[in-house]
């Protein structure tokens, strides 16, 4: 499949041509339409907002945010849209819109300088590109993401399958994290050395559709299809749904075989989806909670399930869960290529320095500098994240077009990084030199500390596509680098 599309809009001198040739042939209708369709599907409006993140009894937060809201307006297109959408942007600073996991051509990317400068403020981009994958996937900026999305940047793409599975409600919960204080405002400390050297900027508020929630009303019997994304700058959660038994029908947006996570327990990265069936076991007037106990000493309660009085149906429906798989070539592993990679530095590590722009430089001094990880011992600079924003990455490594390319990542840090690939899917081959038992396709991966997981994937679309751990203040300080597909 190709994904290269052309992105530009029609200028007025194709559109002439095309008119030309248009009647010579007779087909006018069906080629002027791509012409009026060029106006945007969609439009977004970064910049400052006030919202209500905690209870009536707290003030307003001033946030950044999509159209005012948090999260961003819900993107929902069917698969094999094309959308046209128009950035305007109303913050103070530049900014991006990066198009989290959707296989879109380079230049629609949303990284800054990769090849697109980034949008000025007061100005306006409009991306363009086509759903070719179906599934859950999320919007954000990709310039100085760590305090961008820290403040309320993000949002919700969903690509709908065109035979959907059957359910009663197809549900999507933003998971967010704030730093708040005790006024409800965001504490202003983004990007300081604690969180950029440890496990980022875990927050104190976790927010469901931009909101702490008590209760999400459930019906007995009912059959829900609950897409979750982590917008969260840092924070890992790991759901348990008390009594209830959560299916997992799809990761990263793609289709896994349907099944139940490991102890019960829905592990979600930054940057990752999941999506689950969840059937409502419960009775009517029923109340159960869903307990978020990633961080040992952190748990707390996510959200109340209520049931309410009335019953939807006797037994759970048992039509089935597996979604129709999405286009994504599949990896030719006998023909593959190898490539090694070396997650290293951080608090309690071994990692004695990193180069950072061309130089050895010690721990300590990096770590004076915000920088603290390295990928293959660089620690590097630019694309609008941490320091020298428009410095432009080395590619780590070269591929050819539509070869197999199989990662080999190694952990060697004390902290879990969920790594994300742009431009492209993969499957996780192996954990700890362990087949996984789903080869799932994701585009972000969680390593645990000392971990070491293997992917693959066909490097068809061309470009320099970022690589980069997804816990956004790791990214700043330094765990980032480019694969560049020829
Ligand atoms: Cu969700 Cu490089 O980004
Ligand atoms: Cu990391």
């Amino acid at each position: 499949m190709r994904l290269n599309l052309l992105a530009r809009p029609i200028g007025r001198r194709r559109l002439l041509l095309a008119g030309g040739a248009v009647a010579a042939v007779g087909l006018a209708p069906a080629i002027l339409r791509p012409v009026q369709a060029a106006e945007p599907t969609h439009r977004l409006a970064p910049g400052p907002g006030r919202v209500r993140l905690v209870g009536d009894e707290y003030p307003e937060t001033t946030v950044w945010a999509y159209d005012g809201r948090v999260p961003g307006p819900k993107i929902r297109v069917r698969q094999g849209d094309r959308l046209r959408i128009a950035v305007t942007n109303a913050l103070a600073e530049e900014t991006t819109v990066h198009w989290h996991g959707v296989r879109v051509p380079n230049a629609m990317d949303g990284v800054p300088h990769m090849p697109q400068p980034p949008i000025a403020s007061g100005e306006t981009f409009t991306y363009e590109f086509d759903a070719v994958d179906a599934g859950t996937f999320w919007y954000h900026p990709h310039m100085r993401s760590h305090e961008q999305v820290g403040r309320g940047l993000y949002g919700a793409l969903i690509v709908e399958e065109q035979k959907p599975i059957q359910v009663d409600r197809d549900v999507t919960w933003v998971l967010g994290d704030w730093r708040l204080k005790q006024d409800a405002s965001i504490s202003n400390d983004f990007g300081n050395p604690m969180d950029l050297s440890h496990n980022g900027r875990v927050g104190n508020t976790v927010t469901i559709n931009g909101q702490v929630l008590e209760n999400f009303p459930v019906r007995a019997g009912e059959r829900v299809r609950l897409r979750l994304i982590n917008a969260a700058n840092a924070r890992i959660f790991g759901l348990r749904f008390q009594g209830h038994r959560p299916m997992i029908v799809a990761i990263d947006g793609h289709p896994v075989e349907p099944h139940e996570p490991e102890g019960g327990h829905v592990v979600l990265a930054p940057a990752m989806r999941i999506d689950l069936v969840l059937d409502m076991t419960g009775n009517p007037g029923d109340r159960t909670t869903i307990v978020d106990d990633f961080y040992r000493d952190l748990a707390y309660r996510l959200v109340d399930l209520s049931y309410g009085q009335e019953r939807l149906r006797e037994q759970p429906l048992d039509t089935p869960l597996t979604l129709p798989a999405n286009p994504v070539p599949e990896p030719d592993l006998s023909g593959a290529v190898r490539q090694e990679v070396t997650l290293g530095g951080g608090m309690m590590g071994t990692m004695a320095g990193a180069i950072v722009d061309g130089q050895m430089m010690d721990m300590r001094t990096m770590v004076r500098h915000g920088m603290a990880w390295a990928i293959n011992g660089v620690a590097a600079i630019g694309h609008g994240e941490g320091h020298n924003g428009g410095h432009v990455m080395d590619p780590i490594f070269t591929l050819q077009r539509g070869q197999t390319c199989v990662i080999a990542m190694a952990n060697e840090t004390a902290w879990h990084h969920p790594m994300h690939l742009h431009g492209h899917t993969f499957r996780v081959l192996s954990r700890n030199g362990r087949s996984t038992q789903f080869r799932e396709w994701q585009d972000t991966v969680l390593l645990a500390p000392r971990e070491r997981v293997e992917i693959a994937f066909v490097a068809d679309n061309p470009g320099d596509w970022m690589f980069h751990c997804h816990i956004l203040e790791h990214q700043a300080a330094g765990m980032m680098s480019t694969i560049r597909v020829v």
